[in-house]
């Protein structure tokens, strides 16, 4: 690793909703057997939380209260990182739509996302962790060696969450899910504390015409020419 040092190496993968960061990142840890992190699935926990408590969102207190109560683990499998909660596997529960609506809302405030640091930093672990996110690459890991911004256009990333959901046997019309994920888009670059942009030693690569296995090549590619 001539590339690395002592440090725990760390590959980011940054980008927009529906761009494909969980299988790609999913996928190259278990080519690289390192650790993977959902941050997402951070934010999402603690929506899904906080809905369940009946909490709104202007209750900051207690949405702090509940992000140090997560206990996330993941599993890396080939469709993207499987989320644990306690010995539990929540991952469907976390992905339903007012989950996601009210995780973009709690991701945007600056005590909630500074109470969930340690949590995400803690998946660094040796040998090495692919960081899935929004913000890993410029905020929760600024010195990692290895940084990747995933984009793609908002109609490409509908569709393919829309045959997603199809495939899954999910009753969803792509008129509703590309004004969420518009909606969603815009909160997350536009909103003041960590908004969604590269960071700028990242490598953007522009998926829309590229299936999962070849951005998976790119980024193990980057991966070895940093190790080489
Ligand atoms: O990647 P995802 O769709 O599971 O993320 C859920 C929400 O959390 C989404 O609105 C973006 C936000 N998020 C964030 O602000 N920062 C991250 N590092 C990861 C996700």
């Amino acid at each position: 690793m001539s590339g690395s040092g002592d440090r725990i190496p760390v590959l980011t993968v940054d980008g927009p909703s529906g761009v494909g960061k969980g299988a790609v990142s999913s996928r190259v840890a278990r080519r690289l057997r390192w650790h993977v992190l959902d941050s997402g699935a951070c934010y999402r926990v603690v929506a899904l939380a906080a809905l369940d408590a009946g909490l709104k969102i202007d209750q900051e207190d207690q949405l702090v209260a509940l992000c140090e109560r997560v206990d996330l683990s993941f599993e890396a499998t080939e469709d993207g990182p499987l989320a644990w909660l306690g010995g539990e596997m929540v991952d469907s529960g976390l992905r339903a739509e007012r989950v996601s609506r009210m995780a973009s809302q709690v991701a945007a405030l600056a005590p909630v996302r500074a109470a969930l640091l340690d949590l995400q930093r803690s998946f660094c672990r040796p040998p090495g962790l692919v960081a899935d996110g929004r913000d890993m690459g410029t905020v929760v890991f600024p010195d990692a060696p290895i940084k990747v911004f995933l984009d793609a256009s908002i109609e490409e990333r509908a569709n393919r969450r829309y045959k997603q959901l199809k495939e899954k046997g999910e009753n969803v019309k792509f008129a509703g899910l590309f004004r969420e994920l518009k909606e969603r888009d815009r909160r997350d670059r536009e909103r003041a504390v960590s908004p969604t942009l590269p960071a700028a030693d990242a490598t953007i690569i522009d998926t829309s015409d590229l299936g999962i296995e070849a951005v998976v090549d790119r980024v193990l590619a980057l991966v070895s020419d940093w190790l080489a």
